[in-house]
């Protein structure tokens, strides 16, 4: 069996499926690997580690997925902008990356369409089993880590309080919005750089989670909260009269932060507005905000996605695309473990395809098979698109990170 590990081609991806550990152990298994070169060299891995660790290297897309019986990739395939990254799959591969599904049915049709079997890894249930395979907590943990090291960079102060023979330097206040599994990394990571750090977020079960970390937590309307969280643990949209309060508290609060950290979301939703124009126009010069929401429409308004701007009243409003990518090496690293964990569960120990339909973790990921699309929330209305083109019709390379 051949897996192939072909280079992200998408703007601001630099990370990559399979780190040279995740090759050795899956050559080790007696599977064949195939990395295409450069693959790696955003996250620091050579072609020659790869090689080292047992894999091929092939020097471009078409000979790194020609006969491939699995292709691991980060994210989606592009498809359409004229190119498909599609066109080199094998009718009958298996396709594993982050694909955002549900916010882009029409490309799951597509891969229905050139016969691919895709799996979503952004779509593993969060049960105790598929831990491993989490690929959304191990990189919303580094993004969290990297969006506080981000806003220290355009802070013009200190983070800890020093006490120097020149004077008392007064510590950071850092709000965290939004407790999951970023904002808990945040907070840590600021409390470590020595920040006085307060968080807030609509479940009331965070509110233990923050406070065992040392931060304070804002609670707006404790009964409220309660009912704010679904079965799988993840936020609901809150009612208009819950978010007008929150944004009352959030305004008092924000004229003594110096450095917010925005992490909420709410899943298949545009991310809610917490830090409204007029929240920012009251706060002090110099202060900053990470708007890790940025991708899904931001919590700030006026953050823009890519960008760090700077406000007529000094506030830097921080906006970088793909925050764990910016810490590639890790992100990666563990990126590359959950699909190894994945992989697992798809591959019995004679090397052969093994999807069992009834496994709770193969339902919720799987998106098409033979030909159809099969996921449940997506089956209902498929998109109907043109076949891809046929196999083995390349088009030109998009340089990583054009
Ligand atoms: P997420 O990335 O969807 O959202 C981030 C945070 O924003 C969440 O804590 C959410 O409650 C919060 N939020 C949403 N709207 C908000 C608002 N208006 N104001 C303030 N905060 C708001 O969530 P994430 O980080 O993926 O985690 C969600 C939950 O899943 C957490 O409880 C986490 O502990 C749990 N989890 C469970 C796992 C498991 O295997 N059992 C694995 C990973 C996370």
């Amino acid at each position: 069996m051949k897996i192939a590990i072909p280079k992200e081609r998408r703007q601001y991806e630099s990370r990559v499926a399979a780190s040279p550990d995740t090759v050795k152990r899956l050559v080790g298994m007696g599977l064949e690997l195939v990395v295409e070169s450069g693959a790696g060299a955003g996250a620091s891995y050579p072609d020659r580690a790869y090689q080292a660790a047992g894999a091929t290297i092939a020097p471009d897309a078409a000979a790194t997925l020609r006969d491939a019986d699995i292709v691991l990739k980060v994210q989606r395939p592009i498809v359409g902008d004229g190119q498909d990254e599609l066109a080199d799959f094998k009718r009958g591969s298996v396709l594993i990356a982050t694909l955002q599904a549900l916010q882009h049915p029409d490309e799951v049709a597509a891969y229905a369409a050139a016969g691919i079997t895709a799996f979503a890894m952004e779509l593993i249930p969060r049960i105790t089993r598929a831990q491993s395979m989490d690929v959304l907590s191990s990189q919303a943990n580094l993004a969290g880590y990297r969006a506080v090291l981000d806003g220290a960079t355009e802070f013009g102060r200190a983070f800890p309080m020093m006490m120097t023979a020149a004077g008392t330097v007064a510590p950071a206040r850092v709000l965290v919005m939004g407790a999951g599994v970023a904002g808990l990394q945040a907070i840590a990571t600021a409390r470590r750089l020595g920040a006085v750090v307060s968080a807030t977020d609509v479940r009331a079960a965070a509110k233990e989670q923050v406070e065992s970390l040392g931060a304070t937590f804002l609670t707006v309307d404790i009964e409220a909260m309660k009912a704010a969280e679904t079965a799988g643990g993840y936020a609901k949209e809150m009612g208009e009269d819950f978010q007008r309060r929150q944004r009352e508290h959030l305004h008092e609060a924000l004229k003594k932060i110096d450095i917010a950290i925005c992490t909420a979301l709410i899943p298949g939703r545009k991310a809610p507005i917490l830090i409204t124009r007029e929240m920012v126009d009251d706060m002090r010069p110099g202060s900053v905000i990470v708007d890790l929401a940025v991708e899904q429409g931001g919590n700030c308004e006026g953050s823009e996605f890519a960008k760090v701007v700077t406000t007529a009243n000094g506030v830097t409003i921080v906006g970088h695309a793909n925050v764990p990518s910016r810490i590639a090496v890790d992100a990666s690293q563990l990126y590359a473990k959950n699909l190894l964990n994945f992989l697992a569960l798809i591959v019995d120990k004679d090397k052969n395809l093994k999807i069992d339909p009834a496994d709770e973790i193969i339902k919720g990921t799987l998106l098409t098979r033979d030909g159809a699309v099969v996921h449940p929330e997506l089956a209902a209305a498929p998109a109907i698109i043109p076949p891809s083109p046929p196999a083995g019709e390349t088009k030109p390379d998009q340089p990583a990170g054009a």
